[in-house]
């Protein structure tokens, strides 16, 4: 298969194919809130056509987070899932050896000192191209608790005031790896540097064309260009903004619940409240573009 062919697999990739709110005759799309966020019906992520793909793809575009329930995929239909969307990345901290490299084990019981996620963040957004997407799948959950927050960054977006809006245009900011992963599970044994990069401070999304803020509390560490003190007030006041709950929807897992979230456009927050319960699942994580 040439490689235009299967950069097209499963539907639109660029702002020039995208159109909002056609109607879906692979699955059912029921919105969880107006803003953001979408359970999704009808469909077995383990056998997925094209045209099914497609259809996921463009309602994951229109609602930043799409939840499924009763997904009994196995870990090899769980990655086969995620190939449908483009390259599975590797953890930054991922063990340099053994199965299965690309799925990131979330895991928190009696023993755990932390969860994973425990801030707002857009995954692993030190890389230099960070993942379009991530595709977590709950094998088990507490009795109670431990659900996880998404946010719309384009609704944030769009909800700044004009002067902030120009304030911010052409903004560069610092992603960096070392501020979350040095201190936490993943941190490395081997001694290798955390990956870090600098992105634009509102992205825009390369399939919808929307604005999107791309700054977050896990991994960005300052505004290039200006003082500490500006910087540390202004991403601050970014930070209160985008965590308001309008913009919010909140999911409560189930065994076999998969949420695929879009790290473009959405913000998550696990809620580590169920302490000392048991909490597993996969993730993997698919491979995004430079932001511009
Ligand atoms: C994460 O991928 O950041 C963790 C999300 C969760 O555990 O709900």
């Amino acid at each position: 298969m040439g490689e235009t062919t299967k950069r097209r697999r499963g539907g639109p990739r660029s702002v020039a194919d995208w159109t909002e709110g056609q109607p879906y005759d692979r699955i059912t799309v029921e919105k969880a809130t107006p803003t953001v966020g979408a359970y999704v019906s009808g469909v077995d992520l383990a056998d997925v056509d094209d045209e099914t793909v497609a259809e996921i793809r463009r309602a994951l575009n229109e609602n930043c987070v799409l939840f499924f329930r009763d997904q009994g995929m196995s870990v090899d239909e769980h990655i086969s899932f995620g190939r449908r969307f483009g390259e599975l990345d590797i953890h930054p901290a991922a063990p340099d050896s053994g199965a299965h490299r690309e799925v990131l084990v979330i895991h928190a019981d009696e023993n755990s000192a932390r969860a994973n996620g425990e801030e707002w963040h857009s995954d692993v957004s030190c890389l230099p191209a960070p993942p379009m997407g991530s595709i977590l799948h709950m094998h088990v959950v507490p009795p109670a608790g431990g659900d996880t927050l998404f946010s719309s960054m384009n609704a944030a977006y769009e909800a700044l005031s004009d002067r902030m809006k120009a304030y911010l245009d052409g903004m560069t900011a610092v992603h960096d790896g070392a501020h979350i992963y040095g201190a936490s599970d993943f941190s490395r044994k081997d001694g290798a540097e955390y990956p870090r990069a600098v992105h634009p401070v509102v992205r825009t999304h390369p399939e919808t064309g929307r604005k999107c803020l791309f700054v977050n509390r896990g991994f960005t560490t300052r505004l290039s260009g200006v003082p500490r003190d500006e910087s540390d007030a202004v991403l601050e006041y970014l930070y209160r903004h985008m965590e308001h709950p309008n913009f919010q929807v909140r999911f409560t897992w189930q065994p076999g619940s998969v949420a695929f979230w879009d790290n473009r456009s959405a913000q998550h927050r696990a809620i580590w409240d169920y302490w000392p319960h048991r909490r597993t699942g996969n993730r993997v994580t698919v491979q995004g573009d430079i932001p511009y």
